[in-house]
């Protein structure tokens, strides 16, 4: 599917336009592009004694949270931006030589979702899943290797960082040794751990009320690192109010709990369900660092929160299974894991 080069429409053309009929995995078709609520996603300072406590909280009231002192180094955020930014603006013909091909997961874009949906969205990606070389290759014949280095870097300094969040929810969930994670290495490392990096971007748009950036949905993921330029447009659902924008901080990186996750914590944690919106003015760029387990290991409800008065609420999925179910039941994939009970 090729997009229209965004930045040369003045009016948003109608196969853009969306109704609320069209958002038909919208759970709150009540409340359209407009926020309702005033309620803030909780702010974790990872340097604050008490970050697992409130990460924990944060996962069972929310299922996201932002957080800052997290040793990413600003220069490192201000690289993977300099990168997005320089990949989306080149000219749309050289875009498509990196194209992500039909079966394939890596390269340039629409949103993976967009199956689901009628209209299109107002947005356009970059997958990284393996090596960036090929792909990079063809978009920067000359300087190629600066940008792949960034995006190794990025993408080292996230594994880490995830890591610890793995830990940090799993210790708040009372996992706190390391033979309850059968996966996790000697120092605490998730060996064999698998990412993606997904880079998006968000052109002003002409009619922004009307258009959708990206569709609600939840990740697939065990947890999400997403970093976004000072542009707002991030949005989550929270139960019973609205959708609540997620206000970018100066260095701050949003953490969403996946589906993987949910399950792994037999639904204590609820994966958050997210979209994001555009504007007239200002492109928006973000990042997410998706991450989750090593491809042959399964994702369960952890024993240690199953119990007879708490049966397992799902089966079984590795994260490949999981995808497969996601491309067929989209946002019914996690009640089609579930058990009954
Ligand atoms: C995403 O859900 O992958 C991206 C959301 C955003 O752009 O803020
Ligand atoms: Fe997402």
């Amino acid at each position: 599917q090729k997009h229209p080069d965004f930045n040369s429409l003045q009016e948003l053309p109608d196969s853009y336009a969306w109704t609320q009929r069209d958002d038909v995995y919208n759970p709150c078709p009540s409340s359209p592009n407009t926020v309702l609520a005033e309620e803030n996603v909780p702010v974790v300072d990872l340097k604050d004694p008490n970050a697992p406590k409130l990460i924990g909280h944060a996962c069972k009231t929310w299922g996201v949270f932002q957080i800052i002192n997290h040793g990413i180094p600003t220069t490192l955020l201000d690289d993977i931006e300099r990168t997005g930014n320089t990949l989306f603006s080149l000219p749309p013909h050289q875009k498509l030589k990196a194209a992500r091909s039909p079966e394939g997961v890596s390269g340039y874009g629409v949103a993976r979702i967009s199956s689901f949906f009628q209209k299109l969205m107002w947005s356009e990606g970059f997958t990284i899943a393996g090596s960036p070389l090929e792909h990079f290759r063809q978009l920067w014949p000359q300087e190629y290797t600066k940008y792949c280095d960034i995006v190794l870097e990025y993408e080292e300094e996230m594994k880490k960082l995830a890591g610890k969040l793995m830990w940090l929810m799993s210790a708040s969930l009372g996992i706190s040794k390391l033979e309850d994670i059968k996966w996790a290495g000697p120092r605490g490392e998730f060996k064999g751990a698998c990412a993606a990096l997904q880079l998006n971007s968000y052109p002003t748009c002409p009619d922004p009320d009307r258009a959708m950036g990206l569709a609600a949905h939840t990740d697939s993921t065990l947890l999400t690192i997403l970093y976004q330029n000072g542009i707002s447009g991030l949005q989550v659902l929270r139960e019973g109010t609205g959708w609540i924008t997620v206000p970018p901080l100066p260095g701050g990186l949003v953490i969403n709990v996946g589906d993987l996750f949910h399950i792994l914590s037999n639904g204590l944690y609820s994966s958050v369900l997210h979209r994001a919106v555009v504007n007239r003015t200002r492109p928006r760029l973000s990042v997410a660092y998706l991450y989750g387990p090593p491809t042959s290991v399964q994702i369960s409800p952890h024993p240690k929160l199953v119990s007879p008065s708490r049966p397992p609420l799902y089966r079984a999925v590795t994260w490949n299974e999981y995808l497969g179910t996601k491309a067929k039941h989209f946002n019914k994939a996690l009640s089609s894991v579930q058990l009954c009970v």
